[in-house]
């Protein structure tokens, strides 16, 4: 049935007091048993040997031996707060979605902000990727949106993500740079795959180095889908727009900062929520009807492109507000798990084939991370919305479940017998019309790997493009092999000659001697490239 119980946005706040515990009784054991020394291990004569039948200690020492659990693999290092979110108006002609659909309806959130390629201890202000993952608490079910603070991706198909991801992060022979972008398997990687560019020339400008989580914009990156009550799509952006405006540090502040204090962004937003000055977004989508999907110059399935907002404006539609600072660090921000197929009735997919690989990631990893099949039981991780199906035990089975049957449908009791239809919410998939062959290819559509590289280049000012030449240099000018600082210079020769050549008299390599011509792929595919320079290393 429809869930239409009371929601302020403090549903939230008011599950979690079930899982608040203090430690204000006398010590015990983990099955309760009054302690009364815990700083002597029990021993044979005073100073014998430690006797094997003190519980105590064991039991002590074997749960700080398992404290520690597998960082994320990538996205490590983060800080979370909880808020809410408020839709301005309706929705409803777009999407079904319960929390966009009632201006009156006060959603919680959790949110993560994060850095991508070092590990949990690792500096905040470093140059690279920031994750802004939002956890929507609806009443409909677990909305997240799992984004980043640039609205475009390295790569185009997911396959490629542990390539990429291997390139990035410290070099396995000596896990190092930590932290870092500025180390010759990645730029090895970015000149050998040239879907790179328009990414990295937005890692190698300020929006790298964000001044604050809370002066930092977030993008859905991906074209996702929404879909209303009678069923029609709506393909769409997503967007946050801090409201204190989006403010970089410059690199000699980072380079600073990261040995002064490496928490200070962690620092800058736990402190801002303490002050009573919460950090706020507002929601802003690009949306384009269904029918237009072909009406632009790349493919909108492409998560390396952005939808210009020339053509096409970004709407704003709602207000997210963190007021509250997580109360544990490792119950919380450590362990929620956020997850691109984590969808609500009236927002679906497209075929973004990095998308769809993210779909199968996340769940995948977090069952290794979280030890099992019962993560989303976690305080932070429970919906609002009642949960109930015949999913069944499990490492750290938190529910008694009650009943003789656990199967569906069952006539004996038990379980869950019944199902929901779609007018009661139950989740409806968009019907998109799908067939062609069976192949692995890139679409040509999604050939073009220069054109926005370009784009984004021309869209800044001078002093921003001094930044990005500097950046370029710094970063490049760390490699160790002159031919991988020589192909990156090549493929910037297609994005903007006067950059590469400025690059290039920065790091010893050749300048391009002239433009390049026809330079937009449009010919010639991503994997050809790379097979065509890798014949001539
Ligand atoms: C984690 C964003 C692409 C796999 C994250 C997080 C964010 C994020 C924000 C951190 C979540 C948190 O704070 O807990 C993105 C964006 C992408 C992208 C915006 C591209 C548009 C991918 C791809 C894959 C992937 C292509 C794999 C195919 C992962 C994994 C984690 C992660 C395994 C760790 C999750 C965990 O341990 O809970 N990503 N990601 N990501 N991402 Fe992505």
């Amino acid at each position: 049935a429809r869930r239409d119980g009371v929601t302020d946005g403090d549903d939230k706040d008011r599950q979690l007091d079930s899982a608040r515990t203090d430690s204000n009784t006398a010590l015990t054991t983990n099955t309760g048993v009054p302690v009364e020394d815990t700083d002597n291990s029990l021993r044979a004569g005073e100073r014998g040997p430690t006797l094997l039948e003190d519980f105590h200690l064991r039991e002590k020492i074997t749960h700080f031996d398992h404290e520690r659990i597998p960082e994320r693999v990538v996205h490590a290092r983060g800080a979370g707060a909880y808020g809410y979110f408020q839709v301005y108006e309706s929705l409803s002609h777009y999407t079904r979605a319960d929390f966009l659909s009632d201006p009156a309806l006060v959603t919680p959130v959790f949110v993560r902000f994060s850095t991508v390629q070092g590990s949990r201890g690792s500096a905040d202000t470093v140059r690279d990727v920031r994750g802004f993952a939002t956890k929507f608490y609806t009443r409909e079910g677990n909305y997240d949106l799992v984004g980043n603070n640039m609205p475009v991706f390295f790569i185009q198909d997911g396959i490629k993500f542990p390539d990429f991801v291997h390139a990035v992060k410290p070099e396995p022979h000596n896990e190092m740079p930590q932290g870092a972008t500025a180390h010759d398997t990645l730029w090895d990687f970015v000149g050998l795959q040239p879907e790179t560019m328009h990414m990295m020339m937005w890692a190698m400008s300020d929006r790298a180095l964000p001044r604050s989580f809370r002066m930092m914009q977030g993008f859905g990156v991906h074209t996702f889908r929404l879909v209303n009550q009678r069923g029609e799509g709506t393909l769409v952006k997503f967007h946050w727009r801090p409201t204190l405006g989006t403010h970089s540090l410059v690199w000699d502040e980072s380079q600073k900062i990261a040995g002064k204090d490496p928490d200070f962004h962690r620092r800058d937003l736990w402190e801002a929520i303490e002050r009573g000055q919460y950090p706020e977004y507002e929601l802003g989508m690009q949306l384009v009807p269904e029918r237009s999907e072909h009406d632009f110059d790349f493919d909108l399935l492409d998560p390396t492109k952005i939808i210009p907002e020339e053509e096409i404006p970004v709407t704003p539609v709602g207000r997210m507000v963190l007021n509250r600072n997580p109360e544990n660090f490792f119950a919380e921000t450590e362990q929620v798990a956020f997850h691109t197929a984590h969808v609500v009735p009236g927002i679906d997919f497209t075929n973004d084939p990095l998308l769809q690989a993210r779909n199968f990631s996340y769940l995948d990893t977090q069952l290794i991370r979280l030890g099992g099949p019962n993560f989303q039981q976690l305080p932070v991780n429970r919906p609002v919305a009642p949960v109930s199906n015949n999913q069944r035990d499990g490492f750290s089975q938190h529910h008694v479940h009650r009943g003789q049957a656990n199967y569906f449908p069952n006539s004996l009791g038990g379980g869950c017998p019944y199902l929901a239809n779609v007018d009661d919410g139950a989740y409806q998939h968009y019907q998109e019309r799908v067939d062609g062959a069976k192949i692995r290819k890139r679409s040509d559509s999604f050939a073009d790997h220069y054109s926005q590289a370009t784009l984004f280049y021309n869209s800044l000012s001078e002093w921003e493009r001094q930044h990005v030449l500097a950046a370029f240099r710094f970063e490049l000018g760390k490699c160790e092999h002159m031919h991988v600082r020589q192909r990156v210079v090549e493929r910037l020769n297609n994005v903007d000659h006067d950059l590469a050549v400025q690059v290039a008299t920065g790091i010893g390599a050749d300048p391009p001697s002239e433009e390049a011509v026809g330079n937009h792929g449009r010919s010639s595919p991503a994997l050809s490239q790379a097979n065509t320079v890798r014949d001539t290393v």
